[in-house]
């Protein structure tokens, strides 16, 4: 395993950094308080090749690694999370599982224009009663000749009002359980779709997080994804991807917090020194970056891992389960460290702390990591370099 980042990463990094600050700092807090869901800023990010950064230029992507992807995520999520959360959507759930697993057909019809930001999909599983329970899925696709007929109601879904594209999880076949249910295609004007209202949220709250119903509508039988009965796999290997995603929000929530937070400790005086030279804040940010560079470790193996064609499972669920933990904490530790200033907006720490709790809920609660990293553990499936001194090819 080697971090050394190359010249491309570090420019990639680098250009996530420059606009993240140029770009989405300014509004952010307003955004996030009136819950404007950032329109230009996703434009933007679709011209700079944010949003399909890890497709083939085949298919109008940026053909980056896991890594560059991770980096530039870290930037972006310092700043705004509304903006890496759709990021993270796009890139890791919908456009990887449709270039990975789609149909060449597919693949032409729908990544040129979910990489370039025309489009933005959305990945919808949960259900008012289906949500760390994936198998549970009342929404149906009945197969109906040459097409499915979809019927059910997801929740929180994330670019709910603004995708123009679902990738709807639903069940074909009960009797088989999770083997009988599919993934479709699903293009957001399709008759039959309702939206429910925009949730009113904690934390993220320019991004447009809804339900959608779905009732009769007619999804034509090529816009499967995979074999009859491959939806919960294709869930399952899509989500391990997109926890490197939220592992790398996560991770930017941490650093961005600490930074503004060590940026502060400067500044502020208090019995005649920085406070910085108080052993009570000086700890607190030594703990911070030691953690926050422990969670670095875990995202970018992560992310090598998956550019080497390992087994990521459990590396993601790792790398999400600790940096989620860490930024819920440090970005609590932040505000302390601001004093009062930390309970205002302008001091742009209270959002991040806010923004830091779903990281530690979508994409798998902590407690599903601790499963998949468990099960992994136990049936030895799991590949761990550094502990298990192996490296299994998929
Ligand atoms: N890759 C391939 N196959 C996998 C897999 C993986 N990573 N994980 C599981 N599977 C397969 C298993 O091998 C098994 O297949 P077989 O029956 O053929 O052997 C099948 O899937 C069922 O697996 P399990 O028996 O492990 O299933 P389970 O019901 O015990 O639970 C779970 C699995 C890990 C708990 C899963 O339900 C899970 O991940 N739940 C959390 C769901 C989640 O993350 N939801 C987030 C919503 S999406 C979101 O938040 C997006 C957003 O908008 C931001």
């Amino acid at each position: 395993m080697n971090f050394s980042l190359t010249e491309e990463q570090l420019a990639v990094r680098d250009a996530a950094r420059d606009f993240a600050q140029q770009e989405l700092k300014q509004g952010v807090i307003e955004r996030d308080s009136k819950m404007i869901f950032p329109t230009d800023q996703i434009r933007q990010m679709g011209e700079l090749g944010f949003l399909g950064m890890m497709v083939s230029p085949e298919y109008g992507g940026g053909g980056m690694d896991t890594m560059s992807y991770v980096l530039a995520m870290e930037e972006i999520s310092k700043i705004d999370n509304s903006c890496s959360v759709v990021m993270s959507v796009n890139n890791s759930l919908v456009c990887w599982g449709i270039e990975k697993f789609g149909t060449e057909a597919q693949k032409a019809k729908y990544l040129p224009k979910l990489t370039s930001g025309e489009w933005i999909g959305s990945f919808c599983l949960s259900e008012p009663e289906a949500g760390s329970d994936a198998t549970m899925q009342r929404t149906t696709a009945e197969d109906k000749g040459d097409h499915y007929l979809l019927n059910g109601t997801k929740n929180w879904i994330t670019n709910g009002t603004t995708s123009a594209v679902h990738l709807v999880v639903a069940q074909t076949n009960p009797e088989l359980k999770h083997k009988g249910i599919n993934v479709l295609i699903v293009e957001a004007d399709s008759e039959g779709i309702n939206l429910g209202a925009k949730e009113d949220k904690l934390g993220i709250r320019s991004s447009d997080t809804c339900s959608i119903m779905y009732n009769n509508v007619k999804v034509p039988k090529e816009n499967r994804i995979g074999e009859d009965g491959f939806g919960f796999k294709f869930a399952m290997k899509v989500l391990s991807g997109g926890r490197i995603g939220i592992a790398s929000q996560a991770l930017g929530i941490a650093a961005g917090a600490y930074e503004l937070a060590l940026a502060y400790s400067h500044e502020r005086t208090a019995f005649g020194k920085e406070i910085n030279r108080h052993q009570a804040i000086a700890f607190k940010l030594a703990d911070m970056a030691t953690d926050i560079e422990a969670a670095r470790m875990l995202v970018y193996r992560s992310a090598w891992m998956k550019d080497q064609g390992l087994n990521f499972d459990a590396s993601s669920s790792m790398a999400k389960l600790y940096a989620s933990q860490i930024a819920m904490k440090h970005t609590v530790e932040a505000v302390q460290i601001h004093g009062g200033y930390g309970f205002v907006k302008e001091y742009h720490v209270e959002r991040l702390m806010r923004d830091a709790k779903i990281t530690q809920i979508y994409e798998g609660t902590s407690e599903i990591q601790k499963i998949v990293i468990s099960r992994g553990i136990i049936k030895g499936e799991t590949q761990i370099p550094l502990t298990a001194g192996t490296a299994v090819h998929h």
